[in-house]
């Protein structure tokens, strides 16, 4: 056989979405969606499924490792899943958390660590919680040709500043962010726990798409973190926003349950 022989002439692959193709989907008024993933097995189902956008959110520090916040994760634990979603996205586009504290270390240590997401997995762009405080440092990727998301409103790395996790009203502030945000170049902007209307406000004047959680219906598009959305929350706190379209939770505990019964009874393996 010859070499020609042996490669398929066409492999048939999804059109991977890009930071263009993200952005077009705004003017063309279709909904955007975004899911978080933080392993190849949960990446490859939810992109083959055909969400648009995957988040290695830092998220992972709850609801992967078990904390309290999102503050202990680290930047190479970020690269580590980075990697593993990576490799099972084929379609989406993967947004990268950076994680506390790394974009308050100046510009020149953020763009080293955005970099390393970038070289070291098959990501293509990174998420990081600010606005108007963060716009240099947004301005400094974007420059460097590392794609940002800015996350606005909650912010879940300021935990102990806001002293809990609380929906965000500040009009001005929120818009003077998200106007910054925009203005210093980011593709793209999460507007986390804010008043529906104001969402609607901030999604007309801004150009780039928002990507809403807890805000709303208006936002361009949604995200949630896979587990709540999949009803797999170990009894953990789930956000009143969240709409679970599973439970997978029981599924797991019913399929371990029969599987530890037949185990003990003999029933599985069969002779
Ligand atoms: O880390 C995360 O999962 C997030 C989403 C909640 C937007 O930032």
């Amino acid at each position: 056989m010859s070499d020609s022989a042996a490669i398929p002439s066409k492999v048939s692959r999804p059109k991977r979405m890009t930071v263009p193709a993200i952005q077009k989907m705004k003017t063309q008024g279709s909904r955007i969606t975004m899911l978080t993933a933080y392993d190849y097995t949960m990446a490859r189902l939810l992109d083959q499924s055909g969400v648009d956008m995957l988040l290695v959110g830092d998220s992972m520090a709850m609801v992967v490792q078990g904390h309290d916040n999102t503050l202990p994760v680290t930047l190479d634990e970020m690269i580590y899943h980075a990697e593993m979603v990576g490799r099972g996205a084929e379609r989406a586009l993967v947004v990268v958390d950076l994680p506390f504290p790394i974009n308050h270390q100046g510009i020149h240590q953020t763009v080293v660590a955005a970099g390393r997401i970038l070289k070291e997995t098959r990501c293509q762009s990174v998420k990081l919680e600010g606005g108007a405080d963060q716009a240099n440092v947004i301005n400094a990727l974007v420059m460097a040709g590392i794609p940002v998301m800015a996350h606005v409103g909650l912010r879940p790395q300021t935990v102990h500043t806001m002293g809990g996790y609380r929906i965000q009203r500040d009009r001005d502030q929120l818009i003077a962010d998200a106007t910054a945000a925009e203005q210093a170049g980011a593709f793209s902007i999460v507007l986390e726990c804010v008043p529906p209307e104001l969402a609607k406000e901030i999604s007309e004047l801004l150009r780039i798409p928002t990507i809403g959680i807890g805000a709303g219906p208006h936002c361009d598009g949604q995200v949630l973190v896979s587990h709540d959305m999949l009803g797999l929350n170990c009894g953990g706190y789930v956000p009143s926003f969240v709409k679970a379209y599973a439970d997978l939770e029981s599924s797991i505990r019913e399929a371990t349950q029969n599987y530890c019964s037949e185990v003990r009874t003999g029933k599985f393996p069969e002779i």
